[in-house]
């Protein structure tokens, strides 16, 4: 059969021998990080001095002194000032396979092989089409109506298409539905709909945005009344005008609240009667419960219209139903994805829908289960000092304390310090929370990060917050 010259030299022996060979070279130094480890005197000036001149040119501080050495191996990462520490957070539930796995070092190298280092509008190599078909597929896998899957750099830029693919369809409808303590990203249209005032300070209003409360696990059904009763009043006050509801089925940034099938679908229920689109940003929830799509976990496919996604699945994306396709010229992109990035999302997507991942008893939960249960055990010998666990999937927080911001800050720092990097969500109660490298993470791994998180709670107990 007539070979491309492209598969030629991909296929050319030298080629998988020289991968074989980083990869062999690659674990044999990984071999050396074998746990946590305090930084080093040597690296310590050096260090000091690259993050406070990083901080200088990026104009602002950077909120832990992190920079990466470029080695790690799982949940373990080496930094410039010489420490290895446990990655808790994954740059935002972005690394989901840790530091340096080898399915991901090979995409990179697979990538590094090809003709470009970006892929965009104008210009795509046949795997960011093959991605978009494998995304799809698995979207529409329980019956959901996604039929299209258009690829990005950002979750903030998956959102604005969603919003703008709504307002196209809906227009003159002119406004949008949200949670409270919702978040949607950083752009000038979505730190309007995000639910912080302090993210918006000295922006110029763009959309106008009603809020709904969120689901209340302690009061499931005053929840869902006040929320459907709030929609209602929304909706009649400005009849027509609503072009879409967005849906963070499980609130991130807001704490870790996880929303509920059936008060999600009493308010879908109502949006559909009033003609509203249905959108899910599952920017952070996107591989992290019993299934691929949180939406597909909360059983509510029939309901979607718009979803986005990002984060794990290392490229972002909005996936839209038929009626939504937009006249040309609406959504469009220089690059939608890097070619490293495109190839390393279809490795992970493949890894989460054939590893064993989802379900009730899927890794996933196995994993969270774990998790928690060593949480709760030192919740029980610390009266006090840990409220929760509280979360889903791979998705978990605690309160320390009081879950004052000050108290929140300073064991997240503490934890750094002692060699686990974690992140704060909420607000009043504030949370440390948790999004472990769901594909590299191991149980040994979870009981040293909670040994190390037992460790410090002495330290943060007293009221010196200084
Ligand atoms: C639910 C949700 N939506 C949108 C975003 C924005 O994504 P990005 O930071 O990639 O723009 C985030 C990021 O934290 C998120 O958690």
């Amino acid at each position: 059969m007539k070979k491309l010259l492209a598969d030629s030299f991909h296929n050319d022996p030298r080629v998988a021998q020289a991968k074989q060979l980083i990869l062999d070279a690659l674990a044999d130094h990984q071999a050396k990080l074998d746990g946590v480890r305090p930084p080093d005197a040597d690296f310590k000036a050096q260090h000091e001095q690259a993050v406070e001149r990083f901080s200088q040119l990026r104009g602002g501080k950077l909120f832990y002194p992190y920079i990466a050495s470029g080695l790690g191996k799982g949940a373990l990462v080496e930094l410039a000032d010489g420490s290895i520490k446990y990655d808790f957070i994954t740059g935002i539930g972005v690394h989901g396979w840790g530091h340096c796995h080898p399915d991901m070092v090979e995409a990179g190298i697979d990538a590094a092989l090809r003709d470009t280092i970006m892929q965009g509008n104008l210009q795509q190599g046949a795997q960011s089409a093959a991605l978009s078909q494998k995304l799809i597929d698995a979207a529409r896998e329980n019956g959901s109506r996604l039929e299209h899957c258009f690829l990005t750099t950002s979750g903030a830029m998956a959102n604005e298409n969603a919003l703008k693919l709504a307002f196209h369809h809906k227009a003159p409808a002119n406004r949008v539905l949200a949670f409270e303590r919702c978040f949607m990203g950083r752009s000038l249209a979505l730190a309007q709909i995000t639910d912080k005032p302090a993210y918006r300070v000295g922006l110029p209003q763009t959309v106008a945005v009603d809020y709904v409360p969120f689901f209340d696990s302690n009061q499931p059904k005053e929840s869902t009344e006040l929320a459907l009763k709030t929609l209602r009043s929304h909706l009649a006050r400005y009849p027509g005008q609503h072009a879409v509801m967005s849906f963070e089925l499980v609130q991130g940034e807001g704490g870790y609240y996880p929303g509920d099938h059936d008060f999600f679908v009493a308010l879908m229920d109502e949006l559909k009667a009033h003609g509203v689109l249905v959108m899910a940003d599952e920017i952070q929830t996107f591989g992290r419960t019993t299934r691929l799509f949180a939406f597909q976990h909360f059983g509510i496919d029939q309901y979607v219209d718009v979803v986005t996604i990002g984060k794990l699945s290392q490229v972002c994306a909005t996936f839209f139903t038929d009626a939504l396709k937009p006249k040309p010229g609406l959504i469009s992109q220089t690059f939608t994805g890097s070619t490293s990035s495109i190839f390393a999302a279809s490795k992970i997507i493949d890894g989460l829908l054939h590893g064993g991942y989802f379900g009730q008893d899927g890794k996933i939960t196995r994993l969270h289960d774990h998790f928690v249960s060593r949480l709760e055990a030192i919740a029980d010998r610390h009266p006090g000092a840990v409220a929760g666990p509280f979360g889903i999937g791979g998705m978990i927080a605690f309160t320390p304390f009081d879950g004052a911001l000050e108290t929140v800050k300073k064991a997240i720092f503490a934890l750094y310090d002692a060699g686990v990097i974690a992140f704060l969500a909420g607000s009043g109660p504030y949370r440390v929370r948790f999004l472990m490298p769901i594909g590299a993470v191991t149980t040994d791994d979870i009981d040293a990060v909670c040994q190390i998180i037992e460790d410090t709670l002495p330290g943060l107990a007293s009221n010196d917050n200084s």
